[in-house]
């Protein structure tokens, strides 16, 4: 978009009240950096090389409040910088709400829930004086379903993941909190994953893995955070190809790179090939120190030239002015204050909204049963104290999150136990416990009960943790615990089952479905703090289940065609991860991604496609996130939806486009919309699906382009990926 239509865009917006997100986001970006750039070239000038040095490293581990810290500088009235974890919450706070993770805020498909957990999270993070959070997470993507930390980013899917990145970014630093998108790039496994190569070939590495930070890019992130692993041989922290090349020309980043912690290598590659900021400035013994005096000596040694250096701190600074963290006022570093204010009703809203019912013979919604039954370890507390393991380093209790630097303490957590117990007391429901994972006297408890609640877990988390032999990546992909003969000894002597699964990702349910008296299957996800009140509000109805599944669940771990892989990764399957595979290859999925069923149900109708794509490149003026026009809506689609059974619910239409014949070999489909609506019994509502340049573009790895081929798309509105309720056709 030219500067000029840029400004009239700004005018028009002043003219009216209601501007699009799209509107605000194109006229804020270039030009809000420009504003901020300036003023931290002014900044620039006042400050001594030392000063520059001390802007760009870390003080080092455990030597400041925060996990992340750099010293102030005076001179210009720049504080000491607080960088802290992470994705759902400030790490070691005492007083923060723990949110949940990203893979159940996706789970929701509802950008306003998204949008309120993000900007309540940059709340606590200012609250706490915390000026960069360390999230949200754009990668790990998940194409490995047992990767360790897939449940911290927003599921197998570069689309859903990158809508989700935008809108976090945008709420997080519209409270003036500059917000970190991470980890660049292609970090899919724990295994290795500081020795390890991962080697992807360069449509693979644009459609898939840089798709989430170009929105990233584009919501103007202030902080990018450069992974532990190599990209095609070369560290990602000093690897030009990634930081200068992609990131910071080709996508237009304006702000800084960040190391993951302890992910620097070398003092002068780091510098010269786009690494901006070396976290936590030290190994964590203290030692290994590579800028500091050695970026010093750089400099004066012409290793490392001096606008080098500068530009460093002028991204860092102009990232410091685009969130108006220099306007004064901003809370002092206090990681223990409490700022929960009543965020938990997000927390609530999310674990709910994310829950996916897979499976319901008409047992569910419960309306005062007699007697209830609730089964498994996972249904309680962990008997040792919800925050009793370091960095939730354990699988034991009510599961809400998994493990690692991504995890933060609970002020409280609700366990199904809990919140099943209030209600039956509420209900005059009868209810009994076998609070452990052993089948033995399970049989007792159960017998009689009109409904037996049995929860199974899995989890999986960072590699530095080990949980029950699980080096942060899974093992396999089962439920945990024995959580399989769980369910078939409580199945022996009760057929009213209903098993819950809280866990961090894909987990294969054949033996529990093929299990007689399974009458329903609620996933659960990872409800953070409030997981049983989330769950209580599903299983009673109060309101619909409407989440859906944001990866596929397979029949078995060997139907993904990935796993954990030893040595590198030379991303061999390519663009079919999830379910681009499991489409490309005919495998029948048992749980497909964007399934989910409802208490109600829903018609679709009315398909409409308007469009003015015409074939070839996108060709505008870079912008943050690439060329202006890859950015500008080409095509809308429209549905109807209509709510035709006798409760409210809420449907997550989605639309998957197929690229023409004239696109190299691509996904049979691919998500490029969603939409929620929440429609009363009899209701009708129309779905809106905007798809951008970029959403019918394919990357041109000979011309190095965006491109859009030319030919018939094919439109596929539906309830899920293979529950497609209405198709057509666009022309480019
Ligand atoms: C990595 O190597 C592949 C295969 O040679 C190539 O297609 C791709 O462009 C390279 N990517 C980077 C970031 O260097
Ligand atoms: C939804 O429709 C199916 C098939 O038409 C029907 O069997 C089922 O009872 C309906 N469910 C609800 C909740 O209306």
């Amino acid at each position: 978009m030219a500067l000029q239509k840029l400004v009239l865009l700004a005018a028009a917006m002043l003219a009216r009240a209601e501007t699009t997100i799209e509107e605000r986001q194109a006229a804020a970006g270039p030009e809000a950096w420009a504003a901020a750039h300036s003023q931290a070239a002014a900044a620039l000038a006042r400050m001594s090389q030392q000063d520059k040095i001390n802007m760009v490293t870390g003080v080092g581990w455990d030597k400041g409040p925060c996990v992340g810290n750099t010293s102030p500088i005076n001179s210009i009235g720049y504080p000491q910088i607080c960088l802290q974890d992470g994705p759902l919450g400030i790490r070691f706070g005492t007083g923060v709400t723990a949110f949940t993770p990203g893979i159940q805020a996706a789970s929701t498909w509802d950008i306003e829930l998204i949008r309120q957990r993000a900007r309540y999270l940059g709340e606590e993070a200012r609250g706490t004086g915390v000026h960069v959070l360390l999230g949200p997470v754009g990668g790990a993507l998940g194409k490995i379903p047992h990767g360790g930390r897939n449940w911290e980013g927003f599921g197998a899917d570069p689309y859903i993941t990158g809508i989700a990145m935008k809108e976090s970014i945008e709420a997080i630093q519209s409270v003036g909190v500059q917000a970190n998108a991470k980890h660049y790039i292609a970090n899919e496994q724990e295994l290795n994953r500081e020795t390890m190569s991962s080697n992807v070939d360069d449509r693979t590495l644009h459609e898939l893995y840089l798709w989430p930070f170009a929105d990233a890019v584009h919501a103007n992130v202030a902080s990018v955070m450069c992974s532990y692993n190599k990209l095609n041989g070369t560290w990602a922290c000093e690897n030009d190809k990634a930081l200068n090349q992609l990131l910071k020309k080709e996508l237009g980043f304006q702000g800084y790179v960040v190391s993951d912690w302890n992910a620097q290598h070398s003092t002068n590659a780091a510098a010269n090939n786009g690494m901006d900021m070396t976290m936590p400035g030290s190994d964590f013994n203290g030692r290994n120190i590579l800028w500091g005096p050695q970026l010093n000596n750089a400099v004066n040694g012409g290793q490392v030239q001096r606008s080098r250096l500068d530009d460093m701190c002028k991204r860092i600074l102009a990232a410091w002015y685009l969130v108006g963290q220099n306007k004064g006022g901003y809370p002092a570093i206090n990681i223990r204050a409490n700022v929960q204010d009543n965020h938990k009703e997000n927390v609530r809203a999310v674990a709910r909204d994310g829950t996916v019912l897979l499976k319901n013979d008409g047992i569910l919604p419960l309306s005062k049963p007699k007697k209830i039954a609730v089964v498994g370890s996972h249904s309680v507390v962990n008997p040792k104290g919800m925050n009793s393991c370091v960095d939730k380093g354990c699988n034991e209790g009510a599961l809400g999150m998994g493990w690692g630097s991504g995890s933060v303490n609970y002020p409280y957590f609700v366990a199904p136990y809990d919140a099943l117990r209030t209600r039956a007391q509420a209900d005059g429901t009868q209810i009994s416990l076998h609070s452990s994972d052993s089948t033995n006297g399970v049989q007792n408890v159960v017998s009689g009960a009109d409904a037996a609640i049995v929860v199974v877990t899995a989890n999986s988390g960072e590699g530095y943790i080990t949980v029950e032999g699980n080096a942060g990546d899974r093992n396999n992909l089962d439920p945990w615990h024995n959580g399989n003969q769980l369910v078939q000894a409580v199945a022996q002597s009760n057929k009213n089952v209903i098993v819950v699964v809280h866990s961090t990702g894909p987990v294969i349910l054949e033996t529990i479905l093929n299990t007689p008296g399974v009458r329903a299957v609620v996933w659960g996800g990872l409800p953070s703090q409030e997981n049983g009140n989330a769950l209580v509000d599903i299983l009673y109805g109060l309101v619909s289940p409407s989440g859906k599944l944001v990866y596929t669940i397979g029949k078995s771990a060997s139907d993904y065609g990935t796993s954990v892989i030893r040595g590198d990764d030379n991303f061999r399957e390519g663009l079919f991860i999830d379910y681009r595979h499991f489409d490309q290859a005919r495998i029948e999925p048992r749980f497909e991604f964007g399934f989910g069923l409802s208490y109600t149900n829903f018609t679709f109708s009315d398909l409409t496609i308007s469009s003015t794509a015409t074939a070839g490149p996108a060709k505008g003026q870079t912008i943050p996130g690439g060329p202006a026009d890859l950015w500008e809506t080409v095509a809308t689609v429209t549905a109807v939806i209509k709510n035709t059974g006798a409760v409210a619910g809420a449907e997550v239409p989605q639309l998957y486009l197929t690229l023409p014949s004239s696109a190299p070999a691509s996904p049979p489909k691919q998500l490029r919309g969603f939409a929620k609506l929440k429609l009363a019994p009899g209701e009708s509502g129309t779905a809106t699906f905007n798809l951008r340049r970029r959403d019918l573009s394919f990357w041109d790895t000979r011309a190095q382009q965006w491109v859009v081929p030319a030919g018939d798309f094919g439109v596929s509105v539906g309830a899920s990926s293979r529950d497609i309720r209405l198709t057509g056709m666009l022309k480019a």
